[in-house]
């Protein structure tokens, strides 16, 4: 899940490659690097942890020599293999000293082609799997030309990559990809490749997307070549402008992403709704006919799913299942041509919802894609796909792409029941709605009170029933992966079951509740918690005497209240974060997308 970038142009590539990391970081902060092939020499900078700390490294070399190159790599890392060190960070070189490698993803056979380099006298200084690149390619090269010496060394490695190579001989640059991303970026000045867009957004928003089994050659500022590194064949390809803003990919005024993110909620839901008509009448059509509906999704985009399985059942009457992406394997073979997958995934990246995909299209099923990232590689493998529009989203945890993704299967369900302007005008009115309660002060303090609230609590339960059960999982990863806080959510129906010997005196329980069939139930839930001491602390549309906090929000339709439930708590976690001077945007161990095994 590390991030790459590559620049040959006529800007100086330090600039070019420092900003493009810094758009990376949220795909791994461990380490990072950057490489600059200068005139007569080559400057290689390594820094353990964030972006800054390479940075001031920089800048502290700037006052003694001029680091002004036109060609340059760089990467973010996110850990695999090898311990978080600047040895083990990128990029990595050959003996020679010539070539220089950033990489994104798992060589599984690194270890066997180490073996018969060592055996050949190469010497290796780190413990990662990409140090056998450069070093392949430099025994390839010493009877080959450059890029023929690339293209051998990566019909050769086994796994998910997406690497670049930096010659400094011929300061020429090769990309390729299999399996993980990389996109090329065309500006007036200079060539691009990235791990993904906002890394040169700034710079251009003119993209080729580049497929698995390919390769790039970035000859000078403007002349390339891609060819599918296995077949040698030379592919065209036209460039596509993703209609994605700088100001978009950039905090603005906003001190972190995950506030900027979630003031964009509003516009996010509106923006999902800004569909293809004949698009969704042909989808309509895909959902009708299925005989059964799979959603498949990780993380907070399966909790999305989660909430597709209970609107499809309720509404459609349609038999319909979620199933995790990484446990889909134990599942795929239930699915049938009859069926329909639908996968949502953000950032249209995650391994393992890629690889279950790959699994139903094996079985000649067919997918409908719910994605963020344009060009990303599950637009590319499903049958349809509907873009969610939610713009460029850097924090690692999901906010307004979690309110897009359900906006558009509120679309799709009530589209299929011909409500389609009933759902556009309720969502539209949401929106409103929550724009007010971001614009309310007297909201906001009392979430930042809630904040303080729980600032020492280790523990959180979180209750929820029917379409509130989901709001409920989705309220406790945010706890999670944002304040390292151990959140726990449960359907309020399995209280009793067990979980509610964990709760004693002042045990704080957040109850999701709203005006449905479920409302009576979860109130009986939370007395049974509050008799067992629990602190409870209610969200829904109205005041519960019994609760010692409520966080009151507008009364809605059953159906839009998991897209109202989840503002606070989103929030909630980023002024948490804040009080536990955490980084809302990289808490440790994660990362954006999830492009590993
Ligand atoms: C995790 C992110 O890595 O992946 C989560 O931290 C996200 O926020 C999950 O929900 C799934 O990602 P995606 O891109 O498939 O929606």
């Amino acid at each position: 899940m590390c991030g790459i970038i590559a620049y040959k142009g006529k800007e100086n590539a330090v600039k070019v490659v420092m900003d493009g990391l810094k758009h990376l970081e949220y795909r791994g902060y461990d380490s990072c690097g950057i490489c600059l092939s200068l005139k007569d020499k080559v400057t290689l900078i390594k820094k353990v942890g964030k972006i800054e700390n390479l940075e001031k490294e920089i800048l502290e070399r700037q006052k003694k020599e001029n680091l002004k190159s036109d060609v340059g790599i760089g990467q973010s890392r996110w850990a695999t293999h090898g311990k978080v060190s600047e040895i083990n960070a990128h990029p990595h070189f050959s003996c020679d000293k010539e070539i220089y490698v950033v990489h994104n993803g798992i060589i599984e056979n690194y270890e066997e082609i180490k073996k018969s380099l060592l055996k050949k006298g190469h010497k290796f200084v780190s413990e990662t799997d990409t140090e056998v690149i450069p070093h392949l390619i430099e025994e390839y090269r010493k009877k080959l030309p450059f890029e023929k010496a690339c293209q051998k060394t990566f019909k050769e490695l086994k796994g998910l990559f997406a690497c670049v190579v930096l010659d400094n001989k011929t300061k020429e640059i090769i990309g390729a990809r299999n399996g993980s991303p990389l996109v090329m970026g065309i500006s007036k000045d200079g060539l691009f490749l990235a791990s993904d867009i906002p890394a040169f957004l700034d710079k251009t928003n003119k993209v080729i997307l580049i497929n698995d089994l390919e390769m790039v050659h970035l000859k000078n500022e403007k002349d390339y070549t891609i060819k599918n590194y296995l077949s040698n064949k030379i592919i065209k390809r036209k460039p596509v402008t993703i209609n994605w803003t700088k100001e978009e990919a950039e905090k603005g005024k906003y001190p972190h992403f995950m506030i900027k993110e979630i003031s964009e909620i509003p516009e996010a839901i509106k923006k999902s709704l800004i569909q293809n008509p004949s698009k969704i009448k042909k989808i309509i059509n895909l959902i009708k006919k299925a005989k059964r509906v799979i959603f498949v999704g990780c993380g907070t985009a399966g909790h999305a799913c989660l909430v597709g399985k209970y609107l499809f059942s309720k509404y459609l009457k349609k038999p319909v299942d979620f199933i995790s992406a990484s446990e889909f394997p134990h599942f795929v073979s239930t699915i049938t041509k009859n069926d329909l997958v639908i996968a949502i995934s953000q950032s249209g990246e995650t391994i393992d919802v890629i690889e279950a995909i790959k699994k139903v299209k094996e079985r000649k099923i067919k997918v409908l894609s719910l994605v963020n990232v344009m060009g990303s590689t599950l637009t590319r493998i499903s049958d349809e796909v509907l873009m969610i529009n939610a713009g460029p989203e850097k924090c690692v945890l999901a906010t307004k792409s979690y309110l897009s993704q359900l906006s558009l299967i509120l679309l799709l369900t009530f589209s299929s029941l011909n409500q389609k302007q009933k759902i556009e005008k309720e969502l539209k009115k949401l929106s409103e709605e929550i724009k007010k309660l971001l614009n309310n002060k007297k909201f906001i303090g009392q979430i930042k009170n809630l904040a303080n609230l729980l600032k020492d609590s280790s523990h959180l339960y979180i209750i929820g029933r029917g379409l509130q059960y989901p709001t409920a999982l989705e309220t406790a990863l945010k706890v999670k992966e944002g304040d390292y806080l151990h959140g726990e959510a449960f359907a309020g129906g399995e209280l009793k079951h067990g979980v509610i010997a964990l709760v004693e005196k002042n045990t704080p329980c957040f109850i999701h509740f709203s005006k449905d069939e479920e409302e009576t139930n979860t109130l009986i839930n939370s007395m049974e918690l509050k008799s067992r001491g629990a602190y409870l602390i209610g969200f829904g549309y109205k005041k519960q005497k019994d609760f010692n906090k409520n966080i009151v929000l507008p009364e809605v339709e059953e159906y839009l209240a998991p897209l109202l439930n989840i503002v606070p708590i989103y929030l909630l976690t980023y002024y948490l974060a804040l009080i536990k001077g955490l980084d809302p945007d990289k808490p440790r161990n994660l990362a954006k997308s999830v492009t590993v095994k």
